[in-house]
């Protein structure tokens, strides 16, 4: 019941909504309707009640919960106040839900064994899909997410840049990171977890402070984590029924660009000429085009 309150309170955003009306949507009393709304006030949503009109939601005020997350993205959500890394609960979770979230994980992982700083305030989400794709075609999928993060981001009015193949740059400095791990047979993909880190409102530890920031301290405040998490969900959705190897070369900065490749043994220099039909890089190394594998890749944005 209090779901479809919110829902109706979301629905209707900086409107008031009357007590009555809400109540004969949702076939409630009013009275039930006021406990519905203080509950919400309770998570920590903005509303304001006035009594001769209603109830007004005016700002998710940055409460991140699982209902409220399920409610916007209209995705199965399970949520973790606290986990080792969303992509593992992911995993054991994904025949029954579609999204993990957490508030803040333990155990982060990122490419390559690192780990991913994952404080309270930052996006920690997992989202698990089960695409039509060939398993040579995963790389899309990790394309997609990045791709579904810079316009969230854009949305917000940054300028995001997207490093190849998993991170996302913002005045230089690495905003999110995107892990995406599968499991497929020969020929079937079974499922793929696009893991999302975002720094949006955490605080990041000294050391990383060269390297990386976060959209509250660019923006010079709070930001709203679900409504964030709600547009990734959407835009992420729409790119996986997109040409995403031509969106991904139109967005990416690096194409066209010179690069350094890192690789286990040596750092060399080449040109990012463009994407392959499964989304693997093209570069240009003493004139002659080959794809890049494995390898870091960095990018210098001035
Ligand atoms: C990287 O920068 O190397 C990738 C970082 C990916 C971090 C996200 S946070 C949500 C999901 N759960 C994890 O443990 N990792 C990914």
């Amino acid at each position: 019941m209090t779901n479809k309150v919110f829902k109706i309170l979301y629905e209707n955003m900086g409107e008031f909504v009357s007590g009555e009306h809400i109540g004969s949507l949702v076939g409630v009393s009013r009275a039930a309707v006021s406990k519905a709304i203080s509950d919400l006030k309770e998570k920590g949503l903005e509303i304001v009640s006035v009594s001769k009109n209603g109830h007004k939601l005016i700002s998710l005020n940055d409460c991140l919960d699982g209902d409220i997350i399920s409610s916007i993205t209209q995705k199965k959500t399970k949520f973790f106040e606290n986990c080792e890394s969303t992509n593992l609960e992911a995993r054991k979770l994904a025949d029954s839900v579609e999204l993990v979230v957490a508030a803040a994980q333990s155990k982060g992982r990122g490419r390559r064994q690192r780990g991913f700083v994952s404080d309270f305030g930052g996006i920690y989400m997992s989202y698990i899909i089960k695409p039509s794709f060939s398993p040579r075609q995963c790389m899309l999928i990790n394309l997609a997410a990045g791709l579904a993060v810079f316009d969230a981001l854009r949305d917000l009015g940054f300028e995001p840049y997207l490093k190849y193949p998993n991170d996302i740059y913002i005045h230089g400095k690495k905003v999110c990171g995107i892990l995406t791990e599968t499991l497929a047979d020969v020929d079937t993909l079974q499922w793929a977890i696009a893991g999302i880190g975002i720094n949006v409102n955490n605080e990041l530890p000294s050391e990383l402070s060269e390297k990386a920031t976060s959209l509250a301290k660019l923006k010079e405040q709070r930001l709203d984590r679900a409504q964030i998490i709600k547009n990734v969900v959407r835009y992420f959705d729409y790119y996986l029924s997109q040409d995403i190897v031509m969106h991904y070369t139109k967005k990416c900065a690096m194409i066209g660009k010179k690069i350094n490749i890192i690789d286990d043994h040596a750092v060399f220099e080449a040109r990012a000429v463009g994407l392959t039909e499964d989304g693997l890089l093209i570069i240009n190394r003493q004139g002659k085009d080959e794809i890049a594998v494995g390898g870091e890749v960095s990018f210098n944005f001035n």
